[in-house]
């Protein structure tokens, strides 16, 4: 894919514009009016928030079981997040991979800058999604790794060397992150009215399933009602695990025609459903469009952990979800092909999922 070697500009890191003290976004950061944070928030001033799971429901008795699975299914129909609590993720593990993330951004620029990715993988250290040239670019930087299966899991070279520990730290936390997610697609699957095993096996059973993790960096900005951390999007993949930041809120969250800013709850982690998950339930489940206010009084750091299909295998609606008042609405396409659409164009709302689509879609 010629298109995808290189990135069409010369890149520059947010915290590096940041750090150097401008007192106005440049340009290139500044959204159409449309995007702008204001334009879209709710305007009752008492705003919902996204659903709060107690998982320790699930090895619990069967009542207790068939409620949380109930309140899982119920999240990914109607907001396609939900807060989860009594995970199962220790808070030492994350306390190590929140440092560890914490320390590299500390790092020295031009040690940060030995790892600058490219649109090839997207492994390493980067400021831009997409290679559109002059494109509007939001005001964060990320680092990418993959995580799984393990014959593409990042190399060696592209992890930080420093702080020492930050790989086994971020593996350590990884296991568990699949782990949960290899919970949490059981309690979708059943939430379907399918087989535990159904979401797992559309993946490509649990040794097969992918894993990436990308830790977003969202330096301080001087102006941030004119531009966004991260652009609207749905994620691409399965499932996403999202280790939030305990200090800072940013995350938005569509509603109808509002955004819903998450409160992130101290231990809890944010699980989203993905757009595989959309296609794969026909819809029942939703992929929400979500962005990322920036924020002028402190940086923020947040884990996406992305749990994904095998990549080369054709997804498309369960058979079993299909009916004649409810006609397939995807046609299969595999992981591989659907990901390159966001990787030459940066994050664009629900348009990806739409241009699937075989009819009417609603979300
Ligand atoms: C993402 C994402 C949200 C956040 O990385 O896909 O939506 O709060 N991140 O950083
Ligand atoms: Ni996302």
């Amino acid at each position: 894919m010629e298109c995808l070697q290189e990135w069409p500009e010369l890149v520059v890191p947010v915290q590096a514009l940041s750090e150097s003290g401008v007192s106005a976004v440049p340009d290139c950061y500044v959204k159409p009016l449309s995007d702008r944070p204001t334009g879209l928030s709710s305007p009752t001033g008492h705003e919902p928030n996204i659903p709060i799971i107690d998982l320790s429901g699930l090895s619990g008795g069967a009542v207790a079981c068939r409620a949380t699975i109930q309140a899982v299914a119920a999240a990914c129909r109607d907001w396609g997040f939900f807060q989860v609590v009594n995970h199962g993720i220790g808070p030492d593990v994350i306390g190590r991979v929140r440092a560890a993330w914490r320390g590299f951004f500390d790092r020295p620029m031009e040690e940060k800058r030995r790892y600058a990715n490219s649109p090839r993988s997207y492994e390493g250290y980067g400021s831009r999604l997409g290679v559109e040239k002059g494109a509007v670019l939001d005001w964060g930087d990320y680092y990418f790794l993959h995580l799984l299966p393990a014959e593409i899991k990042s190399q060696e070279k592209r992890w930080p060397e420093n702080p020492a520990w930050c790989k086994a730290a971020t593996e350590e936390y990884g296991r568990e992150a699949a782990k949960l997610c290899g919970v949490l697609t059981k309690a979708m699957s059943i939430g379907l009215g399918l087989d535990a095993e159904f979401l797992g096996r559309a993946f490509g059973g649990e040794d097969e399933a992918g894993a990436c993790l990308r830790v977003n960096y969202y330096p301080k900005c001087p102006q941030p009602e004119l531009t966004l951390g991260l652009s609207a999007h749905s994620d691409p993949g399965g499932l996403t695990v999202l280790l939030a930041d305990e200090r800072v809120a940013g995350l938005q969250v569509r509603k109808g025609d509002s955004w819903v800013t998450v409160k992130p709850l101290p231990g809890a982690l944010i699980v989203n459903v993905g757009d595989q998950i959309q296609v794969l339930s026909n819809a029942t489940y939703k992929s929400v469009e979500h962005r990322v206010v920036a924020n002028a009084a402190a940086e923020r750091l947040s884990l996406a952990f992305f749990y994904n299909p095998r990549s080369d295998l054709p997804l498309g609606p369960a058979r079993e979800l299909v009916t004649p008042d409810r006609p397939p609405l995807y046609q299969p396409m595999t992981f591989n092909e659907y990901r390159l659409y966001i990787r030459k164009n940066g994050p664009r709302g629900k348009q990806q999922l739409k241009s699937l689509s075989r009819g009417q879609v609603t979300n």
